[in-house]
């Protein structure tokens, strides 16, 4: 069996597709689980019921990692997943890598870590066109990562405690990337500024993460927040969510991944952290913590 974890992006989405930097971190609250087992046949199940368009595009990803790796396709594979689908928290990068690391193991491979990346990023096309690669680097590698054109890791001063709430919403990353790259090519000079104070922010942020400023890093994903407003991907549930972390004594709040639904994040501390989830766990079913270390 294999598993590939979670991820939220911190800082930098959106931004990070017009080659700014992105900081992204590891959820290790939720997994993707594949065993194989031997089979004359290719039969594959899942434990979620998923609609039409999801089922194709598993299929596709399926046969585009057998064809990537040259592999016959005698085999039974079993997936399971405990991450929510389309909400920002690298559902697709997660089950590609999961399937990657399974058939690895399972037929003796020897791929490195960084050969599994650029093959996570090319199923990352299928899903969502235009990825950065944000998703499955910092899945891949499980770290805190800095995102730009080459990867580097951050390390993290001090635990990071994030309170994480579903909008209930299932957004599609590839038309919000579309939406947001049609905007930019309409009116550049406001979207490139936009786009490059986010990239600002995110360059600040990895020296308060290393320095381990919590008001610093919470006042920067609020700011982050009102840029991606300026954006265009927020929504009205994400704005109140943040809201409501913030009057409750969150350091920060802002939507994580494409927007427009998905989820929201927010750094708590244990003195806020319990009230921040009653409060959100009202209007969300799907609220919970995690901390990064
Ligand atoms: O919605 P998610 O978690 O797939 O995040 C997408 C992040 C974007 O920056 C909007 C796109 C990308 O490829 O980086």
């Amino acid at each position: 069996m294999a598993k590939a974890c979670g991820k939220i992006i911190l800082f930098g989405e959106h931004a990070v597709v017009y080659n700014m930097p992105g900081i992204a971190l590891p959820i290790l609250n939720y997994f993707t689980n594949v065993t194989s087992y031997k089979s004359e046949l290719f039969t594959c199940c899942n434990d979620r019921v998923l609609y039409d368009f999801e089922k194709e595009k598993l299929n596709k990803l399926i046969e585009f990692i057998f064809k990537e790796l040259k592999l016959d396709q005698k085999i039974h594979l079993h997936i399971e997943s405990s991450l929510p689908i389309s909400s920002g928290l690298g559902s697709s990068a997660s089950l590609s890598i999961a399937l990657i690391r399974e058939l690895h193991n399972f037929y003796n491979l020897n791929l490195t870590k960084k050969q599994i990346n650029k093959l996570a990023y090319k199923c990352e096309k299928i899903f969502h066109g235009t990825p950065s690669g944000i998703d499955n680097t910092v899945i891949n590698y499980e770290q805190p990562v800095f995102f730009q054109d080459k990867t580097n890791f951050i390390k993290l001063n001090k635990p990071l405690d994030f309170v994480i709430a579903s909008t209930g919403n299932r957004p599609d990353t590839k038309e919000i990337v579309q939406e947001v790259r049609k905007k930019y090519e309409e009116n550049k000079n406001k979207y490139q500024n936009i786009i490059e104070d986010i990239g600002l922010i995110a360059m600040k942020a990895k020296k308060s993460l290393e320095l381990g400023n919590l008001e610093k890093i919470g006042s920067l994903m609020n700011q982050n927040h009102e840029l991606l407003k300026e954006l265009g991907v927020s929504s009205a549930k994400l704005n109140l969510f943040c809201e409501i972390c913030r009057q409750n004594g969150a350091y920060g709040a802002k939507l994580s991944g494409a927007g427009k639904g998905g989820n929201m994040i927010a750094l708590v501390d244990g003195k806020t952290k319990e009230k921040i989830i009653e409060e959100l766990s009202i209007l969300s079913n799907n609220v919970f913590y995690t901390r990064v270390i």
